[in-house]
């Protein structure tokens, strides 16, 4: 008998199995109803600790995937587990203890927050929901570390979204983010509304809190460069689907799927329309009009749809 020293694997944080979100298309003008296949048969996991990066083209899926893991748009089929509980069997009270363990960074800070709300108030908000039993004071002093820890002065509390400039305002939503202390984070491209300058700082600050806290991620991006050194693992989107799922590495240094290829080739064009219009010439390109087939393993842990 073999005898393996190596720890066993932590069970996943998140598993999502042959997910798939559809949206009902009207009739229009004498047409039939139908249905839009946003995302179709969708799986993969998460371990504890880990950052998935989940990357794809603008209308590839990530949202509809980010919401569905979180439950905020549920899935159409397919399970979802977090914490080997499966989300879709919880009731309301249930899920909403749930949310304390799951939260989501958005892409527009601005669009998060509330602007008759001031940034301190914001946080402590999630304090009023889920710790009714805190004392102002107690409210007060969590804020103002949390404040501290995303590196932004307690003394701007009182301040209003407009104050702040928009690598602070996504600091704000970080800080309620992390103020239950939850063990999963969605971060739906937190960074790409934000200046190149402080696009770094804000990543830096995301990393310190995974090791500080135990935090996973499911980090979404349009851009498979930027994700290199911030994601363990990397899943691609095309058309609802993911076409290539690899480590890091082994995907930046091997890869396999032409759409894959092509999102690593060129460097971006600055225009976002000249942009678009280079990813949809090279999806049809490169392999027609098709939806891509299953997941092939080419090597450990590398996956790769076959069609
Ligand atoms: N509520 C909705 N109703 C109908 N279609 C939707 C809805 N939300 C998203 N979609 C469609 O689903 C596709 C994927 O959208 P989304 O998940 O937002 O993509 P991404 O985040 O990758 O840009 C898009 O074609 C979008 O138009
Ligand atoms: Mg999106």
């Amino acid at each position: 008998m073999l005898m393996s020293t190596a720890p066993a694997p932590a069970a996943p944080i998140l598993s999502v199995r042959n997910l798939s979100k559809h949206y009902p298309l009207r009739a229009w003008w004498g047409g039939k109803a139908s249905v839009f296949r946003a995302v179709e048969d969708v799986s993969f996991e998460i371990r504890p600790g880990e950052t998935l990066g989940l990357v794809g083209e603008s209308g590839s899926g990530k949202s509809t995937i980010g919401r569905a893991v979180t439950m905020l748009n549920p899935p159409t089929s397919g399970t979802v587990a977090f914490e080997g509980t499966d989300l879709a069997g919880l009731g309301a009270r249930e899920m909403r203890r749930m949310r304390a363990r799951i939260q989501t960074v958005f892409q527009d800070p601005y669009a998060a927050l509330n602007p008759r709300m001031s940034a301190g108030d914001y946080v402590a908000e999630v304090f009023r929901l889920h710790r009714p039993a805190m004392g102002r004071g107690e409210r007060r002093a969590a804020v103002a570390g949390l404040f501290e820890r995303v590196g932004l002065d307690p003394r701007f509390m009182g301040r209003y979204p407009h104050q702040f400039s928009g690598g602070q305002r996504q600091r704000i939503c970080i800080a309620r983010a992390i103020a239950l202390k939850p063990s999963f984070i969605v971060a739906d491209e937190p960074i790409a509304a934000l200046d190149v300058s402080i696009q770094a700082q804000v990543v830096n600050l995301l990393q310190d809190l995974q090791e500080e806290l135990g935090l996973s991620y499911l980090f979404i991006s349009h851009d498979l460069r930027m994700v290199r050194y911030l994601c363990h693992r990397v899943a691609v989107l095309w058309r609802g689907r993911i076409v290539e799922l690899a480590d890091s590495d082994q995907l930046y240094e091997d890869p396999r799927h032409p759409y894959t290829r092509r999102l690593l080739s060129a460097v971006p064009l600055p225009d976002p329309v000249a942009e678009r219009a280079r990813l949809a010439v090279a999806g049809a390109e490169s392999f027609g009009e098709g939806r891509p087939g299953d997941l092939v393993a080419v090597a450990p842990g590398h996956w790769v749809a076959d069609g």
